[in-house]
């Protein structure tokens, strides 16, 4: 277990440094966060650091661990990469597989071949030492692996999430534009909102945002309600994955604040609340029914006490069919959070790269954040008295 593995966690991008710090977090002493790269951050860590990161991380999508890597100039290179890989060392012949493929400029052809390459070479790795050659299963594989193809090198790794890591395991059904888990998490963790400042979300569809704060809020793991890959895998001790199941269990406390959440429409309230009950957050997260339009601060803070309102409003095209109202929107948010919200911090995820000017208000920062394809900002904003509305001139530049 004390073996040191290469590995890399994919997220977001726009939320390598958040994930990061998150790693780092978890102060575990065989851990080494390594310097984030475009949609990821690499590390070495133990087989028990793999299983505290499947656990613990809100914003990875997934804990690859990699096996090897070869220079590669065609499709057969895959193929002996793959055939070197000591595949019997993490699982038997008789579990089914998924081979998955992504490429950042790769010079093969094709990736469907690519990743076919690489599951003959696995498959016949088995067969050469006389056994079986294990079966494919895209839907319910029992051991995932990853090739990933770089300008010059393929990369094989095995996936120890399984299911993505956004997937918690609480959500029941989603409203419309739903935010991913660790999408929302990363959203929380660049908003500076931390788990001592009351939160709220007046446009809360299906409760993504609030729920991942709850749990945050009471140390609750964002895997103790699901499985993962690696328990299918040899060399993951289940001793010691029960003891950090237990850990992290008997981490829970009370929150520290109250969390509050709004939508205009009723069945997003009662979602909100269903997902909040399935994740075990029901009593921290206060849901009710309104406008925005009509919002006001949900509590008044204490002296000292922080509020955040984070919150990701409907895209213009979804407001669209309502016509002038889709136009007035952003202004009449931004007109409610200056005239309600004096003392409040804002963040607001917006696909429109420049809805600052709509929303009159001058950012305090502009996070560059892709929400799947999308490329969104996410707008900050500290709501001081006083502060004079902000004419349309351009803002600061992306990414400051
Ligand atoms: C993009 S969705 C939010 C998605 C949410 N973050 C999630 O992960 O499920 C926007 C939400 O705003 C709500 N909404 C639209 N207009 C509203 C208004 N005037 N007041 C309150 N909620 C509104 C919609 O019902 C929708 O649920």
């Amino acid at each position: 277990m004390s073996e040191l593995h290469n590995l890399f966690l994919p997220c977001p991008r726009g939320l390598e440094p958040a994930l990061a710090a998150e790693m780092q977090a978890l102060e575990s002493p065989t851990l080494r966060t390594g310097k984030e790269v475009p949609s990821g951050v690499p590390a070495r860590g133990t087989l028990e650091d793999v299983m505290r990161l499947n656990l613990h991380s809100r914003i990875a999508s997934r804990v690859l661990l990699r096996l090897g890597h070869a220079p590669v100039e065609q499709a057969d290179d895959v193929y002996r990469l793959a055939l070197k890989m000591p595949w019997e060392r993490w699982f038997a012949p008789d579990q089914t597989l998924r081979v998955d493929v992504t490429a950042d400029h790769s010079p093969l052809e094709s990736l469907h071949f690519a990743a076919l390459r690489a599951k003959d070479g696995l498959c016949d790795r088995f067969r050469m030492r006389g056994m079986e050659r294990p079966d494919v299963d895209r839907e319910q594989p029992d051991v995932r692996v990853h090739l990933h193809l770089s300008a010059t090198e393929a990369l094989l790794y095995l996936d120890t999430s399984g299911e993505p890591l956004f997937k918690r395991g609480w959500r029941t059904a989603h409203g419309e534009a739903p935010l991913k888990e660790n999408l929302a998490a990363g959203l929380l963790a660049l908003s500076g909102w931390t788990p001592q400042a009351v939160l709220f979300d007046p446009l809360c569809g299906a409760g993504t945002l609030v729920v991942e704060a709850a749990q945050m809020a009471c140390n609750l793991a964002p895997g103790l309600g699901r499985g993962f890959g690696f328990e299918r895998l040899r060399g993951f001790g289940a001793q010691a994955w029960e003891d950090i199941r237990q850990a992290a269990l008997a981490a829970r406390r009370a929150a520290q604040a109250p969390i509050f959440a709004a939508d205009i429409d009723p069945r997003m309230v009662e979602l909100t609340r269903a997902n909040a009950q399935r994740a075990g957050v029901e009593a921290v997260v206060q849901v009710k029914q309104g406008d925005v339009m009509d919002a006001v601060p949900p509590i008044q803070l204490q002296p000292g006490q922080a509020g955040h309102l984070v919150t990701n409003p409907p895209y213009a095209e979804r407001i669209e069919a309502k016509g002038r109202e889709a136009e007035e929107f952003l202004p009449r948010l931004g007109d409610v959070l200056k005239q309600r919200f004096t003392g409040w911090n804002a963040a607001l995820l917006l696909a429109d790269l420049q809805a600052d000017r709509a929303l009159r208000l001058k950012p305090a920062r502009r996070h560059v954040v892709y929400n799947g394809p999308i490329e969104c900002r996410l707008f900050t904003f500290q709501l001081v008295a006083g502060r004079p509305p902000r004419k349309t001139a351009a803002g600061a530049g992306a990414g400051d």
